[in-house]
This record gives C-alpha cells, structure tokens and sequence, in this order.
C-alpha cells in the first residue's frame, strides 16, 4: 500500500542493497543497549512490517531482551490475519491498524490499493489471538474521510467490538503554509457529541499522545491525537530508529543521528550509550524547535 498521506506521488528512491538496512541482529542488539539505558517500550513500525520476511522472529527476539515490557507493531493489516497468531506467541502484546475508512472505496483510494475486507479480518482475528489493546489509526483528510457518516461510521465499530479507533490529524512539517488537507480534533469531536457523550478515560496501555473517551455502553473507545492544534512535545519521550540505522529524537525534525556506522566499527556499548545519550539532550523542545522548511521530510522514512 501507499498511504496518500505517508507517501509522496514521485516514485520512491529504493534502498538498492540488503547491507544499507540494520539487520534482525542489529536491531536487536541496539535495542539491548537501548533497554541498557532504561527504555522499555518498543514500537515496530514500517513502511509495512509484515511484509518483512521473518518479522515474528524479530519479534521474539525483542521480546527476549530483558527489561522490554511492551512490544507494539502498526500495521496496514493487510497481511495481519495470517500471522497474528504467530505474532503473538513471539511476544507481541498489542497492535494498531492504520484503517483510514470503513468504506472500502474511499480505503482503497486513500491506501492507493488496500483491501478493507483483509483489514478486518487481520483486526478481528488480533482481538481473538488476545492482542489488546488494538488500535485503529484514522488519519482525516478534508473533504475525503471527514463527513459525518466516515465518523459516525468508526463510532459504531467502537460500539461492537473492544477496538480504540484514534483519530489523527494530519501531520506535515512545512510551515510556511496552510496544510489544506487538516482537519482539527475540535471537528471530529464535535461530530462525535453529536451522537454520544464522551467521558474521557484513562489511557489503554501504550498512552502515547492520545486523548481517550469511552461512550458508556460500548466495549471500545474513541482518541483523539492532535498533532497539530495542541502540543504534547512536553510528554514525549520517543526516539525513533530508522531501518537505515539513524535514530531520530523528534518526529518533525530531518536530523538524523548515524548509529550503524559506529555500530558495523565495532563502537563498544558504551561508545553508543554516549551517542544516544548526546542525542536525547538535544531532543527539541517541541516541534516548532524541529520544522525547516527544505528539508526532505516523509513520513514514510520516519514509520508514522
Ligand atoms: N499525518 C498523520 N499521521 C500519519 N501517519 C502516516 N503519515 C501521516 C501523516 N502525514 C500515521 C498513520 C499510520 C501510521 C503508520 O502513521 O496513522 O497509521
């Protein structure tokens, strides 16, 4: 799949070699010097990672390093069915679903050739392996998802199954212009309270930057991450590991920090403790400390 909001129009610039992306072992094992310096929480993202052959390995693999207590993945779910299982005996606790309608026309439109039955399935079949909590990601584009129908549509799902769907706005790190396809929390809640009342809840584990509201009656929930109209720069405490080998410290920002060098160099742990920890003293205070407006910002490369 190819998000309209993830990923450009312009064809992609391929990774050419196998040797340019970290390794199954390299990951590991900067999470193992990671969990060394107190981190606990680990999100696999993508592009897509199901589609990495031996994902559930990795899997395992993380969920062995002691001191990791919550192993996560996002997904478009495509192929979420026939390895939830699999996923999680290796140890993955939970899962989020990027599922941006419940029509499957506007789906496919927006995932540029998703299938929203397999979506489904790969959700329902997570919630019956155990996994929870699960997530769904919505992210609203104006005049595509964000009719009162889309919504109410999510609204109903949440009703029937244990199942937080997250409405988020979208992201862009250009500053110098409006981002015309946005549509802020305020919108979405409102068409929300039309319907229910929402009382807000604590958050599901895995927090994060997610506000979350329970309708009394309903096994799931709605949440609401508002990158844009409010800040929660000041509770952030994410770096992000790229499969290039660069860790990132803000999510806006095109810095990158080189860790495979060192790391194929032979850098001892704690040569790379002190990169890390270089890094996590100059994490932006908050995103308007990250924007610049020429660089090459997607949020493909950076896994949403
Ligand atoms: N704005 C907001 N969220 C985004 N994601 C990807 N691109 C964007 C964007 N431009 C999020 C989606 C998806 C996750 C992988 O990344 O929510 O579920």
């Amino acid at each position: 799949m190819s998000c309209r909001y993830c990923v450009p129009e312009e064809s992609l610039k391929c990774i050419k070699e196998r040797s340019d992306l970290l390794s199954f072992e390299e990951i590991t094992k900067i999470v193992q010097t990671l969990s060394g310096m107190g981190i606990k929480r680990i999100k696999v993202t993508g592009g897509e990672p199901l589609i990495k052959r031996g994902i559930t390995s990795l899997i395992k693999g993380l969920a062995a390093i002691s001191g990791i207590e919550d192993i996560s993945l996002t997904t478009n779910g495509q192929l979420l069915s026939g390895l939830a299982l699999d996923l999680k005996r290796a140890g993955l606790s939970r899962i989020n679903v990027s599922l941006d309608s419940l029509n499957s026309e506007k789906y496919n439109y927006l995932s540029r050739g998703g299938d929203l039955a397999l979506a489904f399935e790969g959700i329902k079949k997570a919630i019956e392996v155990g996994m929870s909590p699960v997530k769904m990601n919505v992210v609203a584009i104006k005049g595509v998802n964000d009719f009162k129908e889309d919504i109410l549509d999510f609204l109903s799902f949440t009703r029937e199954l244990p199942v937080y769907v997250r409405f988020i706005e979208h992201m862009t790190a250009r500053v110098s212009h409006e981002d015309e396809a946005l549509v802020p929390t305020a919108k979405i809640k409102e068409i929300v309270e039309s319907e229910v009342s929402l009382e807000e809840m604590a958050p599901p584990i895995g927090g994060g930057p997610a506000k979350y509201y329970k309708p009394a009656g309903y096994l799931g929930g709605v949440g609401f991450i508002s990158a844009m109209s409010d800040s929660f720069c000041q509770n952030c405490n994410r770096l992000r590991l790229s499969a290039t080998g660069t860790i990132k410290s803000c999510l806006f920002s095109c810095k990158e920090t080189d860790i495979i060098t060192p790391l194929r160099g032979g850098a001892s742990d704690e040569k790379i403790k002190r990169i890390i920890t270089e890094l996590v003293a100059s994490k932006p205070k908050d995103r308007l400390g990250s924007l610049e407006d020429d660089c090459d910002w997607q949020m493909l490369k950076i896994g949403g």
